[in-house]
């Protein structure tokens, strides 16, 4: 699994978010990875936590961790640059380094002043409808095993785990849930089954769930209708 992250215009693409959704709001953010979310949502006026199960480790072996990880990635994505045309691979490694950067920067005073917390899926440390928005993005879905529209082989990550996981986030939320992509890897990407399992079982918890379009570009799924994030409000 990558130890990745993104900037706050990213989130803005993947949540389909503007700046007002954010101001004043207590958000969550899992798994943050080492993204500069945290930080950029804090200087607008949220109140964000990041959680990470990394997060147990020192700010060096993060920063080594992912350095190697963009690098990892943008290879990857360079090998396969007939799938990501639409990309330029300079900029999109650029915007990772400055995440990556600027999460590096608020750490010191983000770990002291619990923005960044180490945790890890499907249990939570906090309680029962404690955020206003939580976000979720490249985990669920994405890391189920291939068989399954995800791209990690011999996955942990199994539908109950993804249940479990649903569950956890919707129980620390009081207003709105977010989660994103919801769409398979595959070549053709479609909805991902689980996505629906996920939608489905929220709603039987009495939750309202919508498809909410995204704007965020990636490759095969730039022009992709089924491109939304789930949306899952009480
Ligand atoms: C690809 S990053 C996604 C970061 C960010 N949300 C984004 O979209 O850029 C996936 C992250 O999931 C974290 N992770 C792995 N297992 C987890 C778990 N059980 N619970 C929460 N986060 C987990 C990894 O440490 C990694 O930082």
């Amino acid at each position: 699994m990558q130890f990745f992250g993104r900037e706050l215009a990213d989130y803005r693409a993947m949540f389909d978010l503007t700046d007002d959704q954010l101001r004043g709001r207590s958000v969550l953010d899992c798994p943050s990875g080492p993204g500069s979310f945290v930080s950029e949502s804090a200087a607008l006026g949220a109140r964000p936590v990041g959680v990470d199960p990394l997060y147990a480790e020192p700010l060096d072996v993060l920063l080594a961790r992912g350095r190697r990880d963009v690098q990892h990635t943008i290879d990857r994505m360079r090998a396969k640059a007939h799938a990501f045309a639409d990309i330029d691979l300079d900029a999109y490694a650029a915007s990772k380094l400055r995440a990556l950067d600027r999460f590096a920067r608020d750490h010191p005073s983000g770990l002291a002043e619990g923005r960044y917390l180490a945790a890890s899926l499907p249990s939570l440390p906090f309680p029962d409808l404690h955020f206003d928005l939580v976000l979720s993005a490249h985990l669920l879905f994405t890391y189920s095993g291939p068989e399954h529209g995800g791209i990690l082989p011999d996955s942990p990550f199994t539908l109950a785990w993804h249940l479990r996981a649903a569950e956890e986030l919707w129980r620390v939320c009081r207003g709105e849930l977010r989660l994103y992509p919801t769409t398979t890897r595959w070549e053709s990407p479609s909805r991902h089954a689980w996505a629906e399992a996920v939608a489905s079982r929220l709603q039987e918890r009495g939750a309202r769930i919508r498809w909410q379009p995204s704007t965020f570009a990636r490759g095969n799924h730039a022009a992709d209708t089924l491109n939304a994030c789930l949306v899952v409000t009480r």
